[in-house]
């Protein structure tokens, strides 16, 4: 009797439609590890994990496309620089990977999840019969309204061009799949027009940006885009913490020891001439 309550708690503590185990049986969604294993690669195992169905080929073939198109951005980019900086310190490869990845957010790297609730709202509208030009500008209207000055997923510090956007655009337009909605791509493309228009120079559509509109395209949620993201990123990141844990550099500041940054605060005083407290 006790044995059976103590294994009804168990079960009642926790609950998944993921995995099922029981000693010598492993299942996700029903499918059996052994069966699982030799037969399906990671980009499928990513979407049975998330959508509880294995995807077409047409779907396994963008998401690996799109997982591989954000793996790395270099030192330049705050995720990359922090897992390298993380290393000099010492700590070990699961520290540098999660500091890293613990500056993925709103601005940086997690702005595809922002994105793709922008193209959903838009893809809204034109599926109740509005035309994408009318749709993209009343939605980017009510995001101005509402304060956001920075359009997620567009504008980018080092590049005048991103060159990942227009060839994952031409990708997503490839993909011959009814389950894939390839009108993101328009969309996508429409709101970069309309925040360009007028400038001297361009807002880029970024990797947020692009991406945004495959995981769209894909039916991923917002949310899930951006762990999405976190899992490619986590891939570059990974690499070169252990590039640098093989490097004889020890602490290694954001700076070259020879710069340093600009001071702005108080003039140089005295605690005597204040007549303060120490
Ligand atoms: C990526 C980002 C931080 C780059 O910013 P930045 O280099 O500081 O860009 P700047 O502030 O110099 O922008 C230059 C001009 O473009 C405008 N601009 C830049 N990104 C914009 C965007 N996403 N939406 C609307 N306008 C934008 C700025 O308002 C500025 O306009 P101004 O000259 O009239 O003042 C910024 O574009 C951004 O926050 N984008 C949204 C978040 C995002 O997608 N992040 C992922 C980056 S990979």
């Amino acid at each position: 009797m006790i044995e059976e309550n103590r294994r009804t708690a168990g079960e009642d503590w926790w609950s998944t439609d993921i995995i099922e185990m029981s000693p010598g049986i492993i299942r996700y969604h029903g499918y059996a590890i052994e069966d699982l294993i030799g037969k399906v690669g990671f980009p499928e195992m990513i979407w049975l994990m998330l959508r509880g169905d294995l995807p077409s080929a047409a779907q396994a073939s963008l998401l690996s496309t799109v997982l591989m198109s954000s793996i790395d951005h270099g030192p330049q980019a705050p995720s990359i620089a922090i897992a390298r900086i993380a290393s000099t310190c010492g700590v070990g490869i699961n520290n540098a990977m999660a500091s890293a990845a613990n500056v993925l957010g709103d601005v940086h790297g997690g702005a595809g999840e922002q994105c793709v609730a922008l193209y959903n709202a838009i893809q809204a509208r034109c599926e109740a019969g509005e035309d994408i030009t009318s749709a993209t500008h009343t939605e980017l209207a009510k995001l101005k309204e509402s304060g956001v000055r920075y359009i997620p997923g567009f504008g980018h510090r080092f590049h005048p061009k991103d060159p990942r956007a227009p060839k994952l655009m031409e990708v997503l337009r490839a993909t011959a799949d009814d389950s894939i909605n390839t009108h993101f791509a328009d969309i996508a493309e429409e709101v970069e027009r309309q925040i360009s228009q007028g400038r001297s120079r361009a807002i880029p559509m970024n990797v947020d940006g692009a991406t945004g509109a495959i995981y769209a395209a894909l039916g991923f949620p917002p949310a899930l885009c951006r762990g999405l993201f976190v899992l490619s990123r986590s891939v570059g990141i990974m690499s070169h913490a252990w590039e640098q844990m093989q490097r004889p550099e020890r602490n290694k500041g954001p700076l070259p020891r020879t710069e340093t940054w600009t001071y702005t605060g108080h003039a140089p005083r005295s605690v005597e001439q204040e007549g303060g407290q120490p």
